[in-house]
């Protein structure tokens, strides 16, 4: 198969597929566009539909086993994409992102402990924080007059002069669409290390970091092997979430024996009989569909912010630096989220409100996910004017 502009241009019918973005009528009605969850409306690549469509047609579906080609398949990715050298052993495999955010929480904390994260964030973390009975210690990003986000340095090395042990760290970052520079993850390590704290990074988004910009892991970071669990997937790069499988990846082999002790006491088991054979196509034969959505979702990263210029001239978009996910403040037209969301809805637009990403400085803000085609983005645009204007 030949992947090009038309194959993304031509997205997917995904309705009648259980499907959550569009099926679940407590998100999203008929004739709504929705623009919500991170979950993309494009074909998968074919090599992943055919080693599923293997598995399948072997009718006995008992426990699966990982191989060591599982194994090669995820280093061999990393080492092929991001320069970063991990061996199998460094390696434990979750069945998501958020269940490893969840158990590094109860692995490597007390019940009563603060967590540090920084908002806006990707709500699970927060969930993951309080829903065990930790205590959440917010150190917001800094907007910039450019509507970028950035750490707010000092205010964690207060928190971890007041004894903060763990950071559970977005990179890069969804909702505010920012990929990390070397310098300030550097910045991070160097203050978790000094204050004997770890990290946790979560890099699902890995892959969506556009040019000139480049991705860069924590675990590539001097100082890192000691205090770094980071987590990733193929699920958000592959456009395969519904198959749950993950990778926590650590140089540190005591804080991986930790997680995955724990992980076995509590019973999470991973790696299921189609998502094992799925993921290892996608981190091996799939580079050319990435390749070519990427440069799409470039194209519309242009497109979301001509069209915003043009129809909503109030809108202000955080520079889309990473992840097919924007951060959009249209306080000049709401400031509330719950009423801006009611009036998207009226239009037939579904976001996700900027207030589960952050509570006040999320109010006012929604985040539109970007990865369908052009078309749709368009008319994502329009019913987003025609609702606030
Ligand atoms: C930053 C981040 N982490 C984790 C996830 C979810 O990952 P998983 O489906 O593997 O739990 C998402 C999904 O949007 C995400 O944006």
């Amino acid at each position: 198969m030949h992947y090009d502009r038309a194959f993304f241009d031509a997205g997917i019918d995904r309705a009648h597929t259980r499907c959550l973005k569009w099926d679940d009528p407590s998100h999203c009605k008929p004739g709504d566009l929705a623009m919500w969850v991170a979950d993309w409306d494009f074909r998968c690549a074919d090599p992943i539909v055919e080693a599923l469509k293997a598995r399948a047609d072997h009718p006995c579906y008992g426990y699966p086993c990982a191989d060591a080609n599982d194994q090669a398949a995820f280093c061999g990715y990393w080492q092929r994409r991001h320069q970063l050298t991990v061996l199998p052993e460094q390696t434990v495999m979750l069945p998501c992102v958020v269940t490893g955010l969840r158990q590094a929480v109860l692995t490597f904390t007390e019940p009563g402990e603060s967590v540090l994260i920084m908002t806006p964030l990707y709500a699970p973390f927060s969930d993951a924080v309080h829903r065990s009975g930790r205590k959440i210690l917010d150190v917001p990003l800094l907007k910039q007059p450019d509507a970028r986000y950035d750490i707010d340095f000092d205010g964690v090395e207060k928190a971890l002069q007041n004894g903060v042990r763990i950071i559970l760290f977005c990179n890069p970052h969804n909702p505010v669409s920012r990929a990390w520079r070397k310098e300030e993850l550097a910045r991070l390590v160097e203050l978790a290390n000094a204050h004997h704290a770890m990290i946790v990074s979560d890099e699902i988004h890995a892959d969506f970091v556009y040019q000139p910009l480049r991705f860069v892991s924590m675990l590539s970071v001097p100082g890192a092997e000691k205090c770094t669990l980071m987590l990733t997937a193929a699920s958000k790069t592959f456009n395969i979430p519904g198959l749950q499988q993950a990778t926590a990846v650590s140089f540190n082999g005591e804080l991986l024996k930790k997680l995955a002790d724990h992980m076995e006491m509590q019973g999470i088991t991973s790696g299921n009989v189609f998502a094992l054979p799925a993921t290892q196509a996608a981190y091996t034969l799939c580079d050319d569909w990435l390749d070519t959505m990427l440069s799409y979702l470039d194209e519309s990263r242009q497109l979301l912010s001509d069209r915003l210029r043009e129809l909503l001239p109030k809108a202000v978009l955080t520079p889309v630096e990473a992840t097919a996910l924007c951060w959009i403040d249209l306080r000049a037209y709401d400031p509330d989220s719950q009423s801006l969301d009611k009036k998207l809805r009226s239009a037939q637009l579904v976001l996700n409100s900027g207030t589960i990403f952050g509570q006040e400085n999320g109010n006012g803000y929604m985040r539109l996910n970007f990865a369908c085609p052009h078309a749709a983005l368009a008319e994502g645009i329009r019913r987003m004017a025609q609702a606030l204007k």
